[in-house]
């Protein structure tokens, strides 16, 4: 499926689980923010939410990925980053877990009529078996956003947002090491099930002379599978970067160890992980790829633009 060559993609970090002040950045590739020049202080909490934009032929076009786990950060950090709601064109919901659509329904409050996009399966109930017990259930309603006037667009298969970035639909797994998250339930027609993640989905831009931009949110079918399976609908081999949530932990070391060297099979020129990655392979991915390698913290900008790169 094609998608167009953009001049120039920025992925900035909203709402993630760290801040760390003292993170370098790589200028022209990731960039921080610095604290002592916002208007209101930034707030990290556990969830996620990217401010998106690309360009092309000089035009800027503005997607919201994921909403956090609340509204409190959410609005806390787009008001101390100055970034408007108005100028958001569309919404994507990487997939149905509260920490990604917890303040999705403020959004559309502050902004009436956005288009949505997301999975048709993200709308089943989800709750999680954690060694403390069960937790959720939790539940996107389809009505709640229909009521505060969200745009719906659902998909199954792959999908084309807003004529620029691509949303691969259900995820096809290739990796024989990347088997999902244990204890994650879906409630399909009043049954309980495993939850085979088949709502999360990648977004997925092509900027022109770097490469692929993949960005997850909690990355439950696997990095690997997403960033592969972005490639195949694509055309496109060559991946300029890789950003969101790996979600390593549950699956112990091995899952860790194969997935960062699928990583670096993959060279990408950064790997900005955060959230739900665990600390163990985060601390591993930084030994394993020193050069491109940065932690996601609020208020990180990842630049990729065609127009200033290294092809
Ligand atoms: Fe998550
Ligand atoms: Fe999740």
């Amino acid at each position: 499926m094609e998608i167009p060559a953009l001049d120039a993609v920025t992925v900035e970090v909203l709402v993630d689980n760290f801040y760390d002040v003292f993170e370098p950045s790589r200028p022209g590739l990731v960039e921080r923010v610095v604290p002592g020049r916002l208007k209101k202080p930034l707030v990290a909490a556990h969830g996620l939410a990217f401010w998106i934009g690309m360009t092309q032929n000089g035009r800027e076009t503005r997607i919201l990925l994921d909403a956090a786990n609340s509204p409190l950060p959410l609005l806390n950090n787009l008001e101390a980053l100055e970034h408007d709601l108005g100028q958001v064109d569309a919404l994507v919901l990487s997939h149905g877990h509260p920490d990604h659509f917890g303040g999705l329904v403020e959004i559309l409050r502050h902004r009436p009529q956005l288009p949505v996009y997301l999975h048709q399966d993200c709308f089943h109930p989800k709750l999680l078996i954690t060694p403390r017990g069960r937790v959720g259930p939790w539940q996107v309603v389809r009505e709640e956003l229909v009521q505060n006037g969200a745009q719906l667009h659902e998909n199954r298969g792959p999908a084309v947002v807003l004529g620029q970035a691509l949303l691969t639909g259900t995820v096809e797994g290739v990796t024989d090491y990347e088997k999902g998250l244990p204890g994650a339930k879906r409630v399909v027609e009043g049954a309980e099930e495993n939850d085979p993640f088949t709502d999360e989905q990648p977004l997925v831009m092509h900027v022109k002379g770097r490469g692929l931009v993949v960005v997850g949110g909690c990355s439950h079918p696997g990095i690997i599978n997403m960033v592969q399976f972005a490639r195949k609908l694509t055309g496109v081999d060559r991946v300029a970067a890789v950003a969101g949530g790996f979600h390593l932990t549950a699956g112990g070391d091995e899952l860790i160890q194969k997935t960062i060297a699928g990583l670096v099979d993959l060279n990408p020129e950064m790997v900005l992980a955060g959230h739900c990655t665990g600390f163990r392979a985060l601390t591993r991915l930084a030994l394993a790829m020193p050069d491109n390698f940065m932690v996601s913290c609020v208020g990180t900008r990842l630049i990729v633009d065609g127009r200033s790169g290294t092809a």
